[in-house]
């Protein structure tokens, strides 16, 4: 499959390692260009792109840069590119450590429907509740007893099964964890966030979670 990712941090540098080794043909792209990604794509065989190829690169493209910057992104970004191709959204909202407040999140959009609005297309969420470091180490083969599952929320049920596929393929049960609107599920600061269960228990947390976002999880008048 031809992946695209934009950003090649914490996340987009640990999916470039991951995809890239079981043999996808991986564009990233980061916000300083090409040249600066010359490491990584000597490491992992990737190609180095700008961002607006990245995004026209891919049957699949991530997304995985601080929220806060969805909005630099180029306009128009998936302008002319097939309604086939999956967009996927890493990302999580910190408001009060890194993203400063974000008005149409903090008057209840999930973080992805509002990134879904940012970037014009609808979006899979997957990958935000696992510590990079995990995602590149804690993959295991199907049947292992205990592999770590991860829930991954969309309204298309077909690009959602493409990316259930990955997470396998990566080493994860994937779980499919409802639409966009019920993604708040596996938001920071839910039981599922950053806790590694297994599927059962990846559903037993998402059915326990509460919608209303903690006050840490919140903007406040500083941010
Ligand atoms: N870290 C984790 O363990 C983790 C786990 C799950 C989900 N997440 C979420 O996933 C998202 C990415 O997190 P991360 O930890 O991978 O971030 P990170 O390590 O800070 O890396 C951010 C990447 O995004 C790129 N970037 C920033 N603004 C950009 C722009 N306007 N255009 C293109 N590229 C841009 C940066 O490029 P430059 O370096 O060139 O600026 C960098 O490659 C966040 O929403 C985060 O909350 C993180």
């Amino acid at each position: 499959m031809n992946i695209g990712i934009i950003g090649a941090g914490h996340i987009g540098g640990t999916l470039t390692r991951r995809f890239s080794a079981l043999g996808h043909k991986v564009f990233v792209a980061n916000s300083r260009g090409p040249e600066s990604l010359a490491a990584l794509a000597a490491e992992t065989g990737a190609t180095p792109v700008s961002v607006t190829e990245a995004a026209q690169s891919g049957d699949v493209v991530i997304v995985t840069i601080p929220e806060k910057n969805i909005p630099k992104l180029p306009p128009k970004l998936f302008e002319g590119s097939s309604d086939r191709v999956v967009v996927v959204d890493t990302g999580n909202y910190y408001p009060q450590q890194r993203d400063g407040r974000i008005d149409g999140i903090e008057e209840g959009a999930t973080e992805s429907r509002w990134v879904s609005q940012q970037l014009g297309r609808p979006v899979v969420k997957a990958f935000n509740n696992m510590y990079a470091q995990h995602l590149l180490k804690l993959g295991r083969p199907a049947g292992t007893p205990g592999r770590i599952a991860l829930p991954v929320a969309g309204d298309d049920e077909k690009a959602k099964s493409i990316v259930l596929k990955l997470v396998d393929e990566l080493g994860f049960d994937g779980v499919d964890a409802g639409g966009l609107d019920d993604s708040w599920q596996q938001q920071p600061g839910t039981p599922v966030y950053g806790a590694d269960l297994d599927a059962e228990g990846v559903r037993r947390a998402l059915s326990s979670a509460r919608k209303e976002r903690k006050a840490e999880w919140r903007a406040t008048e500083q941010t």
